[in-house]
């Protein structure tokens, strides 16, 4: 029988064929947002990694393009990142032409061994083509798990900064030239658990939303520090968070100790990054998949795609920082208001993909809330006793895959009256959005149709409903 979740996502990345993990490289560049990203070509489970490559303009529709980037003598292509090089201080280009350079993990194994080493490749033609430096790798320690690069320059420092994750912990480095890579310090938490390894750390400055200070070097700078946290023998994974300060040589962590900070509350959110060179706003991708199943979702050409790409928005919360997350704009300018016509009890949805806002006054009730089509149903629950929010995709996902991803809940300290939901509904995933993005949780779901209706519960609830247009509609 045919599962509509084989079907392509209209706005969310997926590749022409074969599999998919992490986003690697991204960058703008030349008004395009590139993607490169994890990518065996040849088989539907993790295998030789390469890089995979697409472009878009407005963050919603790809174009796929040739592979970049080939395992090699040093071994597969693992995650990695992608500077533009404006100075030349590589000497990979010419004066007037900086090169692109993609700084990426080589994975080496032979037998029981693994060496994780960090390598590059340039390019000279915006992107579509690289060379690797024949001097790879430009960084090896010797290490089993040693991997991820994510570079960005630092201005008052002049140098590059490279942060990696180095087992348990992530390991900052600088350079001057992209090739040689001096140690500056290491990072760790100090609440690990036991086999917890870090994955795709990023390092990045934002300034409060609201801060007016005139001048921008003047305003109040936090960084984060993202990573990808996973726990293989128990299947344990999230993305966490922290903020702190950044001296150019060293990471500070300033989030309260044993608070624990978590990107998105949902199954479905992995190894996320930052875009490189955007003005003006900080774009996160993630992989949009759990490691615990991603090579057991069901699948015929390819397996996998990538979270809608999210702008980050910094808040203060007392004396804290808090990270708040909402889709890029480029969603709200292509997406067309839908009327919210009625057919009995329920609302008639677009079809997929679309967008849905709900705004909720909230007393001492239980919402409950089911997108649904004959046969499938996701349910999202509003808990305002327990202060909690549940997706629930029981009738719309394999439970063979395991009964604890069934159902997932969220809690949030607080709620609000009235309370907003907005949804972001594709073909076979969910990502929800709570309040002004404090809370995000994605899920992927399987159904046999397009989720045709939104049955809420009887009391009454404002909805926006939206479609989300494909390439020349
Ligand atoms: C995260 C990850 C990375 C690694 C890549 C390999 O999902 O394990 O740490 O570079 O996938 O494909």
């Amino acid at each position: 029988r045919m599962i509509k979740g084989y079907n392509r996502p209209g706005a969310h990345f997926s590749p022409p064929a074969g599999w998919v993990n992490d986003p690697n490289g991204l960058i703008f560049f030349e008004g395009y947002y590139h993607l490169y990203y994890q990518y065996d070509p040849d088989g539907l489970t993790h295998g030789a990694m390469h890089w995979g490559h697409a472009r878009s303009t407005d963050l919603i529709h790809w174009e796929y393009l040739p592979v970049a980037l080939y395992p090699d003598e040093h071994g597969e292509i693992f995650s990695g990142s992608m500077v533009y090089d404006r100075d030349n201080t590589s000497g990979f280009g010419t004066d007037a032409h900086g090169p692109l350079v993609a700084v990426f993990t080589h994975h080496r194994e032979w037998g029981e061994s693994v060496i994780q080493s960090q390598s590059l490749a340039y390019s000279l033609d915006g992107g579509n083509t690289f060379l690797k430096y024949a001097g790879n790798p430009v960084l090896n320690p010797g290490l089993r798990d040693f991997r991820d690069p994510k570079v960005f320059y630092h201005e008052p420092k002049e140098r590059w900064i490279m942060v990696l994750s180095a087992g348990q912990e992530v390991q900052i480095y600088s350079s001057g030239n992209l090739k040689e890579w001096e140690y500056e310090s290491t990072f760790k938490s100090g609440d690990q658990e036991p086999g917890e390894i870090w994955e795709c750390p990023d390092l990045f400055p934002m300034a409060l939303e609201d801060d007016k200070t005139a001048e921008p070097s003047q305003r109040g700078q936090v960084w984060i520090l993202t990573v990808s946290v996973i726990i293989p023998e128990r299947k344990y994974s999230c993305v966490r968070y922290f903020t702190g300060i950044f001296n150019g040589r060293k990471f500070i962590a300033q989030t309260p100790a044993g608070e624990k900070r978590i990107l998105d509350f949902g199954y479905d959110f992995y190894a996320p990054v930052t875009y490189e060179n955007v003005r003006g706003r900080r774009i996160l991708m993630g992989w949009q998949n759990r490691w615990a199943y991603a090579e057991m979702l069901p699948a015929v050409k390819y397996r996998g795609t990538m979270s809608f790409p999210r702008e980050l928005k910094l808040k203060k919360s007392g004396k804290d920082y808090r990270l708040a997350q909402y889709p890029v704009r480029e969603l709200f300018e292509a997406a067309k208001p839908y009327p919210a016509r009625t057919d009995k009890a329920a609302i008639l949805l677009p079809g997929q993909p679309c967008y849905i806002t709900m705004e909720l006054p909230l007393r001492d009730e239980t919402r409950e809330f089911r997108l649904t089509n004959e046969r499938n149903c996701l349910k999202i629950l509003v808990n305002t006793k327990t202060k909690e929010l549940e997706i629930n995709r029981t009738s719309a996902f394999p439970d063979e895959l395991g009964k604890e991803w069934l159902c997932r809940k969220i809690s949030q300290r607080e709620m609000k009256h009235p309370e907003y939901l907005h949804l972001l509904l594709d073909t076979n995933s969910v990502e929800l959005f709570w309040g002004e993005g404090e809370a995000v949780c994605s899920m992927l779901y399987y159904a046999e149709s397009d989720l045709t209706e939104l049955l809420p519960d009887n009391q009454e609830v404002r909805y926006k409903l939206y479609r989300i247009p494909g390439k020349g509609d």
